[in-house]
């Protein structure tokens, strides 16, 4: 039969691995829980508290109903008062557990081990010069990595042609660092970082919903093409799945 060979991958692995001993138990030290701001950088830029960002609309069950997948935007600008707040909705920090070995967000994570980074490729987003970033959610901030005014056709080439990438105001773009699961879940925690990453994406429809912006998931780009917009190694952290936001 074609098109099988991967549904292995589907499947719960947990039973086969009790024999086998993972990093955390060995007691190796955890991986940070974000990755580590490179000495020399930038200052860091200052979001915007979310609590008490105005929702257009606040009823979930309102949200639940108008969710959607949104293609066309704009040419508006997101304040960052918005940025900040669909920031804070899928990969905001609650709190950090013990002594640092956890955290936990408003999304849920299989161990809370949060092994995902998130990226934005800003083309129109209110008091930032276009270029890529990164979130840092431990202090709710961003790090610069390069102004460039290139990415609306870098998107558009790296998804496949998928023209609305470029246009939006802002990507979401979410990596993964799968060694902060695979020190705990060893060999069957990759199918549980693919689960995290829909939670993610949901809480951002949700909270773009709320806010009265568009998003859309999207799981159709070229691997290499995406992770070299963000200079990841493509071995130890690379690209999963973006969402392009806008107005509408
Ligand atoms: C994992 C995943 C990958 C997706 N990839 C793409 C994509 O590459 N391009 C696109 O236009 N839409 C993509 N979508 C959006 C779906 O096409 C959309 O959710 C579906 O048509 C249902 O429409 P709705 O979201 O408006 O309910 C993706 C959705 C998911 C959940």
């Amino acid at each position: 039969m074609p098109y099988t060979q991967n549904r292995q991958f589907m499947k719960s692995e947990f039973a086969e691995s009790v024999h086998k001993v993972s990093d955390q138990a060995k007691k190796v030290p955890y991986p940070p829980l974000q990755k580590p701001v490179p000495a020399g950088s930038l200052p860091l830029i200052d979001l915007p508290d979310p609590q008490g960002t105005p929702l257009k609309k606040p009823d979930l069950t309102t949200l639940l109903k108008d969710r959607q997948s949104w293609r066309k935007f704009t040419a508006e600008s997101l304040s960052l008062e918005e940025l900040s707040y669909l920031l804070f909705a899928s990969q905001g920090l609650l709190a950090v557990i013990g002594d640092g070995y956890a955290s936990r967000r408003t999304v849920p994570s299989a161990g809370a081990r949060h092994p995902y980074e998130t990226y934005l490729a800003v083309n129109r987003v209110e008091g930032l010069s276009p270029g890529t970033y990164r979130y840092l959610p431990l202090s709710h901030q961003l790090l610069l990595l390069e102004e460039t005014d290139k990415l609306p056709g870098l998107l558009t080439a790296a998804n496949l042609g998928q023209k609305f990438v470029g246009k939006a105001a802002v990507t979401f773009s979410w990596s993964c660092i799968p060694y902060r699961a695979e020190w705990r879940y060893m060999d069957h925690s990759h199918k549980n970082m693919l689960l995290d990453a829909g939670h993610i994406c949901q809480n951002l429809y949700l909270a773009a919903t709320a806010l009265g912006l568009g998003t859309c998931a999207v799981g159709a780009y070229d691997q290499a093409a995406m992770d070299a917009i963000f200079e990841l190694d493509g071995e130890d952290e690379y690209t999963v799945y973006l969402a392009p936001v806008g107005k509408i």
